[in-house]
């Protein structure tokens, strides 16, 4: 049993690689029933900031998992920094304990910091870390990734300036420009529903959100910007793999 949260394909992709009937955490937390039992339970993440968004987040906080073998594979794209030893603590504080903690670097989609192009242009050598991971989860390896100095540094500095300025990182910066044709993509692919068709246009009923930049990278017009800062506003990414629909029907509110 996998489940993932993905706003612009990797974590989608990657869970249906290591699972045909991977389930949505946005889909599977509108339900009632947040008791899963399973020989072996996996969640695929995007790694934010060195953890984990807050979506996948409250997903752990509610649910309760029977198995012998937990796991979480995070997929990130330039500095996977505390990501695997974050989130098995995360879990831990939970009552989780994590037998696999592992990372799986991608396109990073971090628009404020990286022009996506330049992203897609990297080989990352993706079916090779797949496969080591699956031969891990065959396994059922004993394994938590641990930080390097690098990595915790790299984290410690990203939390200080996210502290410092939080709306670099929680969805202030998100502008949707008068470019917006009202086609609603926007509105289907937010995990939390935060995006209104009002008067013709997308319009965000709440100023902050969860950042995961599906609404931006999924407009077929490119009318969501970053307000402070977009390495570059004509590059927008969605994993090579995934269609919109499949985006759609896994986050749609
Ligand atoms: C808000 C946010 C924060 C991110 N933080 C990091 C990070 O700390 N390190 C990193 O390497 N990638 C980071 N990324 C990139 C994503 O983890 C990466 O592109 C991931 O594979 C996206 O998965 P998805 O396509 O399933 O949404 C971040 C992306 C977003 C939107």
């Amino acid at each position: 049993m996998i489940f993932y949260f993905s706003a612009t394909g990797n974590c989608l992709h990657i869970s249906q690689q290591l699972d045909s009937h991977s389930q949505s955490i946005p889909q599977v937390l509108k339900t009632e029933d947040l008791e899963f039992e399973d020989e072996t339970i996996g969640i695929v993440t995007p790694v934010y900031a060195g953890k984990m968004p807050h979506i996948v987040r409250r997903f752990i906080e509610k649910a309760t998992f029977k198995t012998n073998y937990f796991y979480i594979i995070s997929t990130y794209g330039m500095n996977d920094s505390v990501a695997s030893e974050w989130a098995s603590q995360f879990c831990k504080e939970q009552g989780i304990k994590v037998n696999y903690a592992n990372t799986l670097q991608m396109v990073d989609n971090y628009l404020p910091s990286f022009d996506v192009n330049e992203q897609k242009a990297m080989d990352k050598k993706i079916p090779e870390q797949l496969s080591m991971i699956k031969e891990d989860l065959n396994q059922r390896k004993n394994f938590i990734k641990q930080p390097t100095e690098d990595g915790r540094e790299k984290y410690d500095l990203v939390k200080a300036r996210f502290t410092e300025y939080p709306e670099i990182n929680n969805g202030e910066q998100i502008k949707i420009t008068d470019k917006c044709s009202g086609c609603g993509i926007c509105v289907r692919v937010c995990p939390i529903g935060n995006i209104k068709i009002i008067g013709g246009k997308a319009v965000k009923i709440n100023k902050t959100c969860e950042f995961c930049l599906a609404c931006a990278n999924n407009c077929p017009s490119k009318a969501i910007i970053m307000s402070i800062s977009d390495k570059n506003p004509n590059a927008r990414y969605r994993n090579e793999h995934v269609s919109l629909q499949d985006i759609i029907k896994a986050n749609e509110q």
